[in-house]
């Protein structure tokens, strides 16, 4: 099991998460936050969504990552690898293939569940990988377990499309906090999911098998599990739409007829209004043109070193370097 080291006592966090959740559902348009989803349920139905034929972005990333695995370690000669948002560490596994021994790994999740999962597999497929799992939201500062990280290089992984879950100022956010937490000449990978036609890009989140609706249905019952909501669970309908302006795709929850809904915020509990046809927004997924990210890069102190796209133009590695 993963020892759990928590800088917040759980009361703490728990008002913390429900104060997050109630300024969410305040929006407009309201919004679930994304870091809250990710139960023991959600993190195992992850793992099969990711294997279904309409998530090609999960085939392309790993097909990239066993192309280029070699190349990213020779450029960055990498000694430590810090994988945010690992979940079962997957995608750690080409790349440390490539790393010298004993390498040091430091996945970091919110979900203890796929941390324990990791550590497990982790023994079995790479033995001499020293692995350190620390369990910690990854736009928070980083906790000492990861400053004191190890040997330099360290080369920071961000993959599974998870960068295009984060809305813009959460995406300039963890670049600063990662420009301030890693030492010049330290490596970023991102995996970048590429803009493409919409309807494919729409289809990764409306599998036939219902694994996607499945896990944001269920993000309701999390809520009044560990919140105290009362979310109506019949009463919402998977909802995906194409946001062209803000170039993603938009995953929630339409209220099928009008709703209350109870948050049990700190100091008061109150209700939040709901109306028939409203979408509470579960995640986005932002989609990029393959030279959008390196003036945000540059500007938080990144030298963009390596573009490393799919040749159907659909998915994209990219390798950037902390400036020295
Ligand atoms: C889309 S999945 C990608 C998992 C894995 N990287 C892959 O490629 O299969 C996103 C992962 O990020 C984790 N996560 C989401 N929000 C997080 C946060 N704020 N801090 C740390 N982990 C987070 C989830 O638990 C989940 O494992």
């Amino acid at each position: 099991m993963v020892s759990v080291s928590a800088s917040t006592a759980p009361q703490d966090a728990l008002v913390r998460d429900r104060a997050e959740l109630a300024a969410g559902l305040r929006r407009v348009p309201p919004r679930l936050p994304y870091r809250l989803l990710w139960d023991e349920h959600n993190t195992a139905l992850y793992d099969r969504i990711r294997e279904q034929p309409e998530y090609y972005l999960n085939r392309l990333e790993m097909q990239l990552l066993h192309s280029h695995a070699s190349e990213v370690i020779a450029a960055g000669r990498a000694r430590t690898l810090i994988e945010l948002g690992s979940g079962t560490g997957e995608k750690a596994l080409p790349l440390l293939r490539h790393m010298p021994t004993p390498a040091t790994y430091l996945p970091v999740d919110v979900s203890t569940t796929a941390l324990n999962r990791l550590a497990d597999r982790l023994q079995h497929a790479s033995p001499t990988t020293t692995v350190h799992p620390v369990a910690a939201d990854f736009i928070s500062p980083w906790p000492s377990a990861l400053r004191e990280s190890g040997r330099h290089p360290v080369l920071v992984t961000f993959l599974g499309s998870t960068l295009g879950n984060l809305l813009p100022y959460e995406r300039r956010d963890l670049l600063e906090l990662l420009a301030a937490s890693i030492t010049p000449g330290d490596g970023l990978l991102l995996g970048v999911p590429l803009l493409h036609d919409a309807q494919e890009m729409v289809s990764a989140y409306q599998d036939a098998a219902g694994l996607m609706e499945a896990f944001y249905l269920h993000c309701l019952r999390i809520l009044n599990r560990d919140f105290g909501t009362d979310f109506d669970l019949d009463a919402y309908a998977h909802h995906v739409t194409w946001a062209a302006c803000e170039q993603r795709v938009e995953i929630g929850l339409r209220a099928l007829a009008d709703q209350t809904v109870l948050i049990p915020a700190h100091p008061a509990a109150h209700r939040v209004v709901l109306p028939h046809g409203e979408v509470l927004r579960a995640a986005v997924a932002a989609r990029f043109t393959p030279g959008q990210l390196d003036d945000e890069l540059a500007a938080h102190g990144f030298r963009m070193v390596r573009r490393l796209p799919d040749p159907s133009g659909r998915y994209m590695l990219l390798l950037a370097r902390l400036r020295e």
